[in-house]
């Protein structure tokens, strides 16, 4: 079978996992109690989950909570009525990786922060409309900008989606702020976009130095993220996680 078959499986974990994660994400649940689950998902399903061990990250998932805008480790520490957290899933199975993420609300979420997640969203889904073969990968950057700043929010340009496939993260990257990239999508080319929002409009961000891995905003306002791993189609992308 084609490598586009072999991808399905990994992909589909990994929706399916991003699904349970609806009831797995509540108020008083740990970040650790939430990998726990998703790592024993993974390995039910005869996969393996692609974070753990990669570069030294210690767990199965990152969970990234309010102001932190990505890589966080799962922790001991209870989600409060309120939070909001991304939980990033990635698997690997007959030789191919998926990865994907979505924004859960904790309980009660105030009106800015479904706002933020829901502008998120959306400027995924927009940029996702938009591919197809031939296009150029820079429109990606123009629509997430465009509604981004539209909504007063920040455009985080230090982290990127990428190409998938043999590899977690291979070339060409995909920026999500306003840029220069001249390379056209072609049919079967697979690739993530997995935009990162900032509420106040900040686009700075810095690695916690105790742990090497946890991206937190400098300002300390919320950030948000959603990801999809997608194949470019004869007339578009279709979405595979
Ligand atoms: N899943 C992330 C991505 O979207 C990568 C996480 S790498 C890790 O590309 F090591 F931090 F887990
Ligand atoms: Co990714």
């Amino acid at each position: 079978s084609t490598a586009i078959d072999q991808l399905r499986a990994p992909c589909t974990i990994v929706h399916d996992v991003l699904e349970a994660c609806k009831e797995w994400v509540q108020p008083g649940t740990t970040t650790e109690a939430i990998d726990a689950k998703v790592h024993a998902l993974i390995l039910s399903k005869g996969a393996y989950p692609s974070p753990l061990n990669y570069h030294g990250f210690p767990r199965s998932s990152c969970t990234s909570v309010n102001q932190v805008v990505c890589h966080g480790i799962p922790d001991d520490v209870p989600l409060e009525d309120g939070d909001m957290v991304n939980v990033d899933v990635s698997c690997y199975l007959n030789g191919y990786h998926g990865d994907a993420s979505r924004m859960f609300a904790v309980g009660d979420l105030d009106d800015a922060g479904q706002a933020l997640i829901r502008v998120t969203k959306e400027c995924l889904d927009e940029a996702i409309a938009a591919c197809g073969p031939g296009v150029n990968i820079a429109i990606i950057g123009d629509i997430i900008s465009d509604l981004a700043h539209a909504n007063g929010y920040g455009v985080v340009p230090t982290y990127c989606g990428h190409a998938i496939g043999r590899d977690f993260h291979m070339l060409p990257y995909i920026f999500h702020h306003r840029n220069n990239a001249q390379h056209l999508l072609q049919t079967g080319q697979v690739f993530t976009i997995e935009p990162m929002l900032i509420e106040d409009g900040s686009v700075d961000s810095h690695v916690l130095p105790q742990d090497g891995w946890t991206v937190v905003t400098n300002s300390g306002a919320r950030s948000a993220q959603f990801e999809q791993t997608m194949v470019v189609t004869e007339d578009g992308v279709e979405v595979l996680t």
